[in-house]
């Protein structure tokens, strides 16, 4: 196996992909976000404290790796000064030695997230359910070329003339949707102590994954959200506005990254979505909300519950051929210890039965999943460390699994915090 592994979500986000990259950061040199921002909120314990991240890599808590933010993340400056004074406060000091920002990275400005909330208002039933973070109209901005990159903070003068320039038909947006209009001076002053604090750590990020690929150094790359909210190849339009797949890691570096790597799918034992949007195997009955509960399945970022059901293998083989995925971790199995297992294996469509559902028939109201009863287990499985030690219908749900989606599972997790992991193989090899 190589140095080179991207860590993806192959459902909704919220996979548990937090605890992974943290899990295999441990052995990584490099830990490298390539796309989202502020949206993402990943939760890692460690020795049993919870730190939420939203737009440091999770790889901030090895204290031996770089953490990279890419080009392709749209960065929240406030949100990100924030995190790391806290990591810090935690003992954990993320400085300019090993944080590089990509200095093209775009910023995330008070009107791309008041635009967010607005428009969200505006759409009345039809919302997506955006997390607020103002992601989608960075991310039309940076496309439009109407962005302003964290290189651009650095200059007061220079972010001065293009907000004045910028800022008449955004703000006339705002104003249209019933919002207030921003001042370029004020944007200007309140931004000018972020961009201080920012200038050291901006870099050219594919140069420095590219030379620690060439000195043979582990690299992973951290996604955020997951494929099935990819703007692409997700549940369209409620997605988010960024590429969530594992190839959307290349441009971070261009051909340094090897086309071909390991890609490290994640899935939980069940699924979850937050947000609007088609979601066929939601269980909206005692299943689902004990699922809710026991789980804790309420969003890192906004506090939503996330609404519930089966895990969609169908989706999930979709899911994987889309990514490459080499190998699977599994997480979140002790949610379902004492629950019925049920996980959909296809849908019929109009008399069809389909393996494989790409997210746009989603919405079809003919889509019906075909649910199968799994064995289930009331075997507590703290403590698993092996797929051996599981209990043996906890290891037939893992082996079958990995059958019905031609995976190899890599990972099994047992419980929160590191610890609680079956290694069946390692990711890294
Ligand atoms: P946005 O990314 O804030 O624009 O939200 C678009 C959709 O993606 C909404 O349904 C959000 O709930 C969902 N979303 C965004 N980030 C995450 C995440 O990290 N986990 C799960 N869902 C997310």
């Amino acid at each position: 196996m190589g140095n080179c592994l991207t860590i993806v979500g192959l459902q909704w986000g919220d996979e548990g992909k937090g605890k992974v990259t943290d899990l295999l950061a441990r052995d990584a040199h490099v830990v490298a976000r390539y796309q989202g921002g502020a949206n993402a909120g990943h939760t890692v314990v460690v020795g049993g404290r919870k730190v939420v991240l939203h737009q440091v890599p999770s790889g901030a808590l090895n204290p031996g790796a770089t953490c990279v933010i890419g080009p392709a993340v749209v960065v929240d400056p406030a949100t990100l000064l924030d995190e790391l004074d806290e990591l810090a406060r935690l003992g954990i000091p993320v400085g300019p030695d090993r944080l590089a920002i990509s200095a093209s990275a775009h910023a995330v400005m008070p009107y791309h997230k008041a635009l967010d909330v607005l428009r969200e208002r505006a759409r009345g039933d039809s919302r997506i359910g955006t997390t607020g973070r103002g992601i989608g109209p960075t991310y039309e901005d940076l496309f439009g070329r109407s962005g302003i990159r964290l290189v651009d903070l650095c200059d007061p003068d220079a972010l001065r003339a293009r907000l004045e320039a910028l800022l008449p038909e955004r703000n006339a947006l705002l104003e249209y949707h019933g919002g207030s209009a921003f001042d370029a001076d004020e944007l200007v002053d309140q931004f000018r102590v972020a961009g201080e604090r920012l200038r050291p750590c901006l870099r050219d990020t594919g140069a420095v994954i590219h030379q620690a690929l060439r000195d043979g150094r582990r690299v992973l790359f951290e996604s955020a959200q997951g494929t099935m909210l990819d703007i692409l190849h997700g549940t369209y339009p409620f997605v988010t506005s960024s590429l969530t797949t594992a190839p959307a890691a290349f441009p971070l570096s261009g051909l340094g990254v090897p086309p071909r790597h390991e890609v490290l799918g994640v899935l939980k034992a069940y699924l979850t979505r937050v947000g609007a949007g088609p979601f066929p195997t939601e269980d909206h009955g005692e299943l689902g909300s004990r699922l809710r509960e026991r789980g804790g399945e309420y969003g890192a970022t906004t506090g939503r519950p996330r609404r519930c059901g089966h895990l969609d293998l169908p989706s999930l083989r979709y899911a994987i051929r889309l990514n490459g995925a080499t190998g699977l971790a599994l997480m979140k199995m002790d949610v379902l210890t004492g629950l019925p297992v049920r996980v959909c294996t296809a849908f019929d469509l109009r008399g069809q039965r389909l393996r494989e559902v790409p997210p746009a028939l989603y919405g079809d109201p003919d889509l019906v999943p075909v649910l199968e009863e799994w064995p289930s287990w009331d075997e507590d499985l703290a403590g698993c460390r092996t797929l051996e030690s599981l209990p043996p219908m906890a290891r037939e749900f893992v082996q079958r699994l990995g059958i019905e989606l031609d995976v190899p599972v890599r990972l099994v997790s047992t419980g929160s915090d590191r610890e609680s992991t079956a290694v069946i193989n390692d990711p890294w090899g």
